[in-house]
């Protein structure tokens, strides 16, 4: 079982990242990580070049989308970092979803973590379960956690507040039940209802 953590900022020593790491050390038993963090990224803005396998723009960049397209190949799950800007998901991450693909992700689960300074955090959610995933063909689980006053929790501190460890729990039940969907899904590509080719785009 293997499951990719993508941390949507784009800033180095990120609390996406944090979170990242705090992941990859409270996954469920069993389960293999990679972290795709976007601040040490360097995917440049999608452009028609990416369609020109002899472009130069193309090439220069198979050094990055090569290891990338072969991790998410390899994955059973996503959990998806992102930290909210202006109201929004990082133009980033959203410039990450174009890179990907059915033949990477279709039919796989994915749990949505929205991150905020403060007390906000829910419009990353609302925005990633309505425009993130249609081509893709990923979906994500019902379950989503918020982690609001980031910079204050997840410091593996041994004060650990009521709020934080109801957060805390939050966290373990989601990826608890992230595992479970990735099991279940992965019968669900094996079947031979399962048509990528002919709906490369979903629907
Ligand atoms: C340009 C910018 C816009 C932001 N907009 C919001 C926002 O709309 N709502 C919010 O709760 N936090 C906002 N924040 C604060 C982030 O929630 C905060 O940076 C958080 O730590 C996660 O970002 P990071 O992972 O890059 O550290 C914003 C931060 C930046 C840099």
């Amino acid at each position: 079982m293997h499951f990719t953590i993508i941390s949507g900022s784009h800033r180095s020593w990120s609390q996406s990242s944090k979170v990242a790491n705090y992941l990859a050390n409270n996954l469920p038993l069993g389960v293999e990580h990679n972290i795709i963090d976007l601040a040490n990224n360097p995917l440049p803005l999608w452009n028609d070049h990416m369609w020109d396998s002899s472009s130069t723009e193309y090439q220069e960049t198979s050094h990055i989308r090569h290891p990338m397209k072969e991790i998410l190949t390899k994955t059973d799950a996503l959990i998806i970092i992102a930290p909210e800007r202006a109201g929004m998901v990082p133009a980033w991450l959203k410039n990450f979803f174009l890179y990907c693909s059915s033949q990477q992700l279709a039919n796989k689960p994915a749990l949505a973590i929205g991150v905020s300074a403060g007390i906000n955090g829910a419009y990353p959610i609302a925005e990633l379960k309505v425009s993130s995933n249609k081509n893709a063909q990923f979906f994500y689980i019902p379950q989503h956690v918020i982690l609001r006053n980031i910079k204050d929790i997840l410091n593996n501190s041994d004060n650990i507040q009521e709020r934080e460890q109801k957060t805390i729990e939050r966290v373990h039940y989601s990826l608890a039940m992230l595992k479970e969907y990735a099991l279940a899904m992965i019968e669900v590509r094996k079947s031979w209802v399962s048509d990528i080719e002919n709906f490369p785009y979903g629907m």
